[in-house]
């Protein structure tokens, strides 16, 4: 069963109850996204009114859906919690670790036999707890999560930024870490601060050249890379109502990119018809009998000013095609005043390829109108002067999509057909040879992400982000400056063309159609079910759970005194690193490499304070484990911001690290520490950070009475035997004191169970 009724069902059954219960507790009309959020309480029916911004919630999600590359360290967590199955339905989705570099069907051949061990062990881990398993080449996490099972008013989380997309079906859907998914698939909460909320209200219509991704390119430029974080974006108004659901999900996709929470839209008939065009008719039923609880209350949207935290009004029939870029999303040029603008910034006006697809832009709809401009390049004697890639987002997609002739037409242009997967949005394009000295170009696609290297590896390729529409128009013109709208071209014979307007169809006018869509079904019992690791793969490796550090640490080192920024980039590196994402003794050879050592302004330059050598982080913190040394890491304020990559405290923690003293924390790190079971913790006076020296030590003198809302005590023993002692604070709870006591939380949820 690809997604489940009952559940729905039963959402929609206490969304009226909690709903209303919610209006009378806040006592004002409620925005859509306010209503999933009381909906989905891990309390049940509301309460109390939470705080915007402020109150720190715990949810119930509906659903878990994990890509290939986040998935394998969540899975092999989660087989640490003792359960049988998943507490709640989830699917796992082989899309990143697939190279585009020939075509579809070599492509795929070859991941298979680069990363089999992977997708073997994410395929039998899945069968074994009740997850749902889509194959290698069955389509991009977030196009098959909203064709399988995205419902209006539902919760879900998502191991990956863009699980965000699944709001075009009116959801709340957000993009976690591995840490928070185990939890909730190992039946706890999941916990959120509160959003602000902030309000699109579309009025008008796109037409002509115009499209839903020109929306959000439009918002990214209003509010900036960093405009929506805490917040949700509720987009409403007749502008939205007129959209097509995928069009919305293209929105919602691009939340991530302005740093929203999530971003969703009202339950509506463009929803309706995409549910029941992909074989969701009950659904649909299901949500027609609660439909004013499905999208915000009509006062809220009469006046959004008295109800969003932030309004922004934008006018789609006025709305111009946009292109964002180069390397941010969010410098939005309109099509038309780009010559100037490039020419100044010095970026290529040549464009050498159009890349239509990935989770942001493969609906039937995207593929349709870029096609019927593709179409006049054949039909009008122009010869394109870009090259074209395109990966579609689902094999249901491809399979329609060639079934109606659309992908032929861009054949017909030399175009390459990638595997239904992320290639060349995640930096799987194998363009170049040699991509780090590759030469200075320009392209454009319908992709999210634009940031350096992010396609081809190339820091010297200017990618622009743009409609599917827009895409095709430049690549067949070969110009970053080519505006279709008012525009000629000169085609082979030398005759001046006009390119004219896009046209598509919404769905497919045939229906939806696929042969296998590349969904395996988890058996009913996987008790039998054997998951293979073999002992000496150097990408996957099986965990063991952590020891217990215990209510003593005496004589604990300074691993390293870190100086400014330090994200979770800087403690586990991305690139290259990834391939070790599922074997924690591998990656953790990257820990804090990237962190700035206080005392020389190096990085991954250490002193190993046994033998007064100076080497690389892992190195010495290995030596000082293998000597039964526990340490110490002191960073600066934010510590660990970036991502909720829960490798930033799991390799410390494997390496031995006890304890993270820090003036302060982001949050969701000093949370993933504190699941790891380890001490994180933050300098009462932030002037002692100051004290700390390269060859200190460090006892903790009141462990043993580790108490919430009580300060521990350190004593600091500097190498000329003088003593600082110094106050640190935390914010551990009672049950997350619990998980200190107990190695980890997942060793605490083990016990629990095993109780
Ligand atoms: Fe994949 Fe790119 Fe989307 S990496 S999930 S296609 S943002």
């Amino acid at each position: 069963m690809a997604f489940d009724i009952d559940m729905i069902k039963k959402v929609y059954e206490t969304i009226v109850e909690r709903v209303d219960k919610a209006r009378e507790i806040t006592g004002k009309p409620l925005t859509l996204s306010e209503k999933i959020l009381y909906a989905h309480l891990w309390d049940g029916t509301p309460s109390k009114a939470f705080v915007r911004g402020k109150d720190y919630v715990d949810f119930a999600p509906d659903r878990i859906a994990c890509q290939d590359a986040t998935a394998q360290m969540a899975l092999l967590q989660f087989m640490q919690a003792g359960k049988t199955k998943v507490a709640v339905p989830t699917t796992v989705h082989c899309d990143h670790l697939i190279q585009a570099k020939v075509g579809a069907s070599a492509d795929l051949q070859s991941a298979m036999n680069n990363s089999s061990e992977v997708f073997n062990f994410l395929e039998s881990v899945s069968n074994k707890y009740g997850i749902g398993f889509w194959k290698p080449g069955a389509g991009i996490i977030h196009q098959v999560v909203l064709e399988n099972y995205a419902f209006p008013g539902g919760m879900m989380i998502g191991t990956d930024s863009h699980t965000v997309n699944a709001g075009g079906l009116g959801m709340v859907a957000v993009g976690v870490g591995g840490a928070d998914a185990v939890d909730v698939m190992a039946g706890m909460p999941w916990e959120l601060k509160f959003p602000k909320l902030i309000g699109v209200k579309l009025t008008g219509k796109l037409s002509g050249w115009t499209a839903p991704k020109d929306v959000i390119l439009k918002v990214a430029g209003i509010v900036s890379a960093k405009g929506g974080t805490g917040a949700i974006v509720e987009y409403f108004g007749p502008g939205a109502t007129a959209m097509s659901c995928t069009g919305k999900g293209t929105i919602c996709n691009m939340g991530a990119e302005i740093g929203a929470t999530t971003s969703t839209f009202g339950y509506d008939e463009s929803m309706e018809r995409y549910l029941r065009a992909t074989d969701r008719a009950d659904v649909a039923d299901a949500a027609n009998e609660v439909k004013d609880y499905l999208t915000g209350d009509a006062e809220v949207y009469a006046n959004p000013e008295q109800y969003f935290d932030q309004v922004i009004e934008i006018n789609l029939s006025e709305l111009l095609p946009h292109l964002n870029g180069p390397f941010t999303p969010d410098l939005a040029t309109p099509v038309g005043t780009m010559t100037d603008k490039a020419i100044e910034n010095d970026w290529p006006l040549e464009v050498e390829w159009g890349l239509i697809g990935s989770c942001t832009n493969s609906s039937y709809e995207d593929l349709s109108r870029a096609a019927s401009i593709a179409q006049q390049a054949l039909d009008k004697g122009l010869k394109t002067k870009a090259e074209f890639g395109i990966n579609p987002g689902s094999e249901q997609v491809r399979f329609t999509a060639e079934r109606d002739g659309i992908l032929e037409v861009f054949e017909k242009l030399d175009a390459k057909i990638f595997t239904n997967a992320c290639g060349p949005c995640i930096g799987q394009w194998a363009r170049y040879s040699d991509p780090k000295n590759a030469p200075k170009n320009s392209i454009v696609h319908s992709f999210n992400r634009n940031f350096a290297k992010r396609a081809d590896g190339n820091p010297n390729t200017h990618a622009f982000v743009a409609s599917p529409e827009i895409t095709a128009a430049i690549a067949i013109s070969g110009r970053l400056d080519f505006n279709p709208i008012t525009d000629t071209l000169i085609n082979e014979n030398g005759e001046e063309v006009k390119l004219d307007e896009p046209t598509g169809w919404e769905l497919p006018p045939k229906g939806f159609d696929v042969e296998d869509n590349g969904y395996l079904a988890p058996v009913e019992d996987g008790s039998g079910v054997v998951v293979n690791v073999a002992e000496d793969s150097e990408r996957l490796q099986l965990l063991t759970p952590f020891e217990p550090i215990g209510d003593e640490i005496k004589g604990a080192k300074l691993l390293i005194k870190a100086f400014g920024k330090c994200t979770t980039d800087h403690i586990s590196m991305a690139g290259p690193w990834l391939r070790f994402r599922g074997h924690l003794d591998n990656i953790a050879n990257n820990t804090l490499i990237g962190a700035v050592n206080a005392y020389n302004k190096k990085t991954n330059f250490v002193k190993n304070q046994l033998t007064g050598e100076y080497n690389g982080v892992p190195d010495v913190q290995r030596a000082y484990k293998a000597a039964g040394i526990k340490t110490i890491v002191v960073g600066d304020h934010n510590y660990g911001e970036g991502s909720s990559r829960e490798h930033a405290a799991m390799q410390p923690r494997h390496l031995g690290v006890a304890a993270v003293l820090v003036k302060s924390f982001a949050r969701i790190h000093e949370t993933n520490l504190k699941k790891q079971g380890m001490l994180a913790l933050t300098f009462v006076n932030e002037n002692d950070y100051d004290l700390i020296q390269e060859d200190d030590t460090f006892n903790f003198l009141d462990l043993d009475k580790f108490a919430p809302d009580s300060p521990l005590t350190i004593e600091v023993v500097h190498a000329d035997g003088s003593k600082d002692v110094i106050k640190a604070n935390h914010t551990y709870n009672q049950p997350q004191i619990e998980w200190y006591n107990a190695g980890s939380a997942l060793n605490l949820i083990k016990r629990q169970n095993a109780a």
